[in-house]
């Protein structure tokens, strides 16, 4: 059977999607716009073969990682899909630490997602691939696409999928993204949805969460970037809020986290114009312009907390690759 392999971006969240309606068909309850990386990305080889009697999955060099459970069952679904039973071979590595609140499952899931239904020889196109990755992940929807992507929430498996809104050239936006810690986060977003709900403030964040995604919209279509950066900057604040005051409460920020915030605030006021946003985790992205960003890269590089550096830009969809892992 062939061996197929995939490289795919991880995406930073402008609105983000936090918690979901349905949990086993993961349709999250509110829309979410993002874009993806290009500098963030996870690589995937998947071949079935006859003579295994499981699945034999590798991820960053280690098996049996928690994420096998989750690979095994995306897995399951494309063997449902493609109505075969022969069990697969994975290797998954990606170009930054994983579990860290980077995003590292959507790229993942969206290379999977790809990588072992062509493997299975199911041909399908960008809507059907990204409600499937959904299911595994649910930002893994917006990675089967890439450039700025909307991912609205639909109401029913099939209407829940992310579309781009525009390629990546449209507009030269540069995210330099602060490791502070590789440590791995303690909870994991699937748990963080499920709370999402008991922060006293979710409900007024739903309530206006539509008009917030068109602002964020109008904003990227007229390519202001100080609008944007506002309501991305708001947008974490409003969503760390939901996580400090859901129950129990998630602290994710960490020391460093907040030095980087600060900093991004301190070149505000020397004119330098950068906005912070983060996933869940404690790693921060710094949005700026291109003509802006080896002075934020520089300060961000300078700060004590600081352990990496990782200057990117917008990235395009997944691609296929020739050389396999394996
Ligand atoms: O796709 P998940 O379950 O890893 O959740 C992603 C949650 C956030 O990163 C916080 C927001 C988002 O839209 O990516």
């Amino acid at each position: 059977m062939r061996k197929v392999s995939y490289s795919a971006s991880a995406d930073i969240a402008l609105v983000k999607y936090w918690g979901k309606k349905d949990e086993k068909l993961r349709l999250p309850e509110n829309g979410s716009v993002a874009m993806s990386l290009d500098g963030l990305r996870t690589e995937t080889t998947v071949e079935f073969r006859e003579e295994l009697e499981e699945d034999e999955v590798e991820i960053e060099g280690v098996k049996g990682e928690r994420a096998r459970g989750r690979v095994v069952k995306q897995l399951e679904r494309i063997r449902k899909k493609a109505g075969r039973e022969v069990y697969a071979k994975v290797r998954s590595r990606n170009n930054f630490p994983a579990s860290t609140g980077l995003s590292s499952s959507s790229s993942g899931f969206a290379a999977l997602t790809l990588a072992a239904s062509e493997a299975l020889g199911l041909e399908f196109g960008e809507k059907e691939a990204s409600v499937l990755a959904r299911k595994a992940s649910g930002s893994a929807c917006r990675c089967v696409v890439g450039g700025f992507v909307e991912w609205r929430e639909g109401e029913s498996d099939e209407s829940s999928y992310a579309k781009q809104i525009y390629p990546a050239s449209y507009w030269d936006l540069r995210d330099v993204v602060v490791v502070v810690e590789k440590e791995k986060k303690k909870t994991s977003s699937s748990e963080g949805h499920r709370r999402a709900d008991s922060s006293l403030f979710y409900e007024v964040r739903q309530k206006r969460i539509d008009e917030k995604i068109e602002r964020v919209k109008k904003a990227i279509k007229e390519k202001r970037f100080t609008s944007l950066g506002k309501l991305v900057e708001e947008e974490v604040l409003e969503f760390q809020s939901i996580l400090l005051t859901s129950r129990p409460s998630e602290l994710f920020l960490r020391a460093g986290s907040l030095q980087v915030m600060r900093a991004v605030r301190g070149l505000r006021k020397k004119g330098v114009e950068a906005y912070f946003t983060m996933n869940t985790g404690h790693n921060v992205h710094v949005l700026c312009l291109p003509e802006q960003e080896e002075r934020v890269a520089k300060e961000m590089r300078g700060l004590s907390l600081v352990e990496k550096v990782i200057q990117t830009k917008v990235g395009e969809g997944p691609r296929k690759l020739d050389k396999h892992l394996f």
